[in-house]
């Protein structure tokens, strides 16, 4: 499985990039909120992380509520950087922008995807990636896990004439890291907090006290 990391936070992904397993970014208009960022500088914030993260894909997203618009966006966006991804929530009018888009070769990110037929629709109007959310499914008492299961299965079940592959978002725990891995996710972006959470394991902090320890006898023999 794939990891991109969930951030508009530059920091955090050149974290990611140092460890060798960064294999995208996706942002939304809440990450870029959180980084403080202001219109005028979302651009270039977003140039800087397509520079960073040069050749992965790096999703942007577009709040357009037309079809003209979100076209009208996604090129714009598409324009900043070749690797742009162009993140629409799906809808009657970004499957339509989909469908165009994809005719010109501008990958789209269909976001907000809580369905298995929300994802088949959006696989078959064109887009790249399908975003199926898990953690909001658990915020509101349902087992986003087994929501991600129908939707990888559905996906699995046709070949779209071209490529689509599964991003697990709104991944809170490790755990939903192995359950989308376990069910066979193309990828998972996960927020640098959730990647730390995947590195540690108590038994892995013991055994390093441990070997810490037994060294310090072995040095003070
Ligand atoms: C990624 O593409 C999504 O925008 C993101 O994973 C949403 O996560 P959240 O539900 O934690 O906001």
């Amino acid at each position: 499985m794939k990891f991109f990391i969930d951030t508009a936070d530059i920091d955090e992904i050149e974290q990611a990039r140092s460890w060798g397993i960064l294999d995208g970014v996706t942002t939304n208009p809440s990450l870029y909120a959180k980084t403080g960022g202001r219109l005028a500088d979302f651009e270039p914030h977003m140039q800087r992380i397509c520079e960073l993260c040069a050749g992965l894909p790096v999703s942007a997203e577009t709040c357009a509520k037309t079809t003209d618009g979100m076209i009208a966006d996604a090129r714009h966006l598409h324009s900043l950087a070749d690797n742009i991804v162009v993140k629409l929530p799906i809808c009657a009018e970004s499957l339509a922008a989909t469908h165009a888009l994809a005719k010109e070769g501008i990958p789209v990110n269909m976001t907000l995807v809580f369905s298995a037929p929300q994802a088949l629709l959006a696989a078959r109007a064109g887009a790249r990636y399908v975003s199926p959310f898990v953690g909001r499914f658990d915020d509101i008492g349902e087992d986003g896990i087994e929501r991600l299961a129908e939707t990888v299965q559905v996906l699995r079940n046709y070949d779209f004439g071209h490529e689509v592959e599964v991003i697990t978002a709104s991944v809170r725990t490790a755990n939903h890291v192995t359950q989308a891995a376990l069910l066979g996710a193309d990828i998972a972006t996960v927020p640098l907090k959730t990647l730390m959470q995947c590195l540690a394991h108590p038994l892995t902090e013991q055994g390093v006290a441990k070997f810490d320890a037994d060294w310090e006898k072995v040095k003070n023999a």
